[in-house]
């Protein structure tokens, strides 16, 4: 605990939380990614893997309580530095800016909001399923007969929508935009930015904030385009279990 106080009563202290905070957010969306690439699979694949992912049980709980907290931390540091530059520039305002700042450091405030929102929108969709309850009847019988939440056809049915799609691949982007910057800074908080290495930093984080964004929106573009996609069969059960559960007079 006493390290965290210390950290948080100096700037590089932020900076250092941001970093190590960012770093285990970077480390779960990378592997996200991974797990969501396997729609490109059979659906057994991603089936099975969800299912192992929801019986880790308290443990999935606890890494869930984990990034909670590190969100938490990245935002809340993030507050505090911008207040204090804002601070710092109020008092300073005659000093010219000769630090060239790229687009995407100067907008990282407006791309990490919106991917708070977008991680709100998300969690609703796919997780708690609020926006589309229809999700919660969709199921797949595994090679050893369990019967387990069909996760590929939820995403086939999700990404069918333009508009769903368009918005995935805005927020996807605008998050590749945040880690473009991010990681570098990252590097830069730690003391880990040299100058002979600086220049090969910047073309790594380009290079895997693109490759970042090409994996998250291959997955929507192919479902629209029909690459991946489920028989119109298990899609129009799903319709008739629904319609039938909305027309069974309750009580
Ligand atoms: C095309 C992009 C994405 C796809 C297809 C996707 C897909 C999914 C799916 C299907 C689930 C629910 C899994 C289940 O029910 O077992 C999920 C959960 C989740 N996703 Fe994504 N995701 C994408 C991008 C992202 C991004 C960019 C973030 C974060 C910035 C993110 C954060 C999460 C989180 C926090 C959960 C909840 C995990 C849990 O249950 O604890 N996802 N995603």
């Amino acid at each position: 605990m006493n390290i965290v106080t210390a950290l948080l009563k100096t700037s590089i202290g932020k900076k250092i939380i941001m970093a190590l905070t960012g770093a285990v957010l970077i480390g779960f969306i990378i592997g996200h990614l991974v797990g969501n690439l396997q729609i490109f699979s059979d659906p057994e694949k991603i089936n099975a893997y969800a299912h192992f992912l929801q019986g880790l049980g308290p443990a999935l709980w606890l890494i869930r309580l984990f990034l909670l907290l590190c969100v938490g931390l990245h935002i809340w540091m993030a507050v505090l530095l911008w207040c204090e530059n804002k601070k710092a520039r109020s008092q300073s305002y005659t000093a010219s800016h000769t630090i060239q700042a790229s687009y995407a450091s100067r907008t990282m405030k407006y791309s990490g909001f919106i991917v708070l929102a977008f991680i709100l929108y998300h969690l609703a969709h796919f997780t708690v399923k609020a926006t589309n309850p229809e999700y919660n009847e969709m199921m797949w019988t595994l090679a050893d007969g369990t019967v387990v939440p069909d996760v590929h056809l939820m995403m086939v049915a999700g990404f069918s929508s333009l508009t769903v799609s368009l918005f995935y691949l805005i927020s996807v982007g605008l998050l590749s935009f945040h880690l473009s910057h991010g990681f570098q800074s990252m590097f830069q908080s730690v003391g880990l930015r040299t100058e002979t290495w600086g220049r090969a930093l910047k073309v790594i984080s380009i290079v895997l904030s693109l490759a970042y964004f090409a994996g998250n929106a291959v997955i929507p573009l192919s479902v629209l385009t029909g690459k991946v996609s489920r028989p119109d069969s298990s899609i129009e059960a799903v319709a008739e279990s629904v319609s039938s559960h909305l027309n069974t007079p309750s009580g």
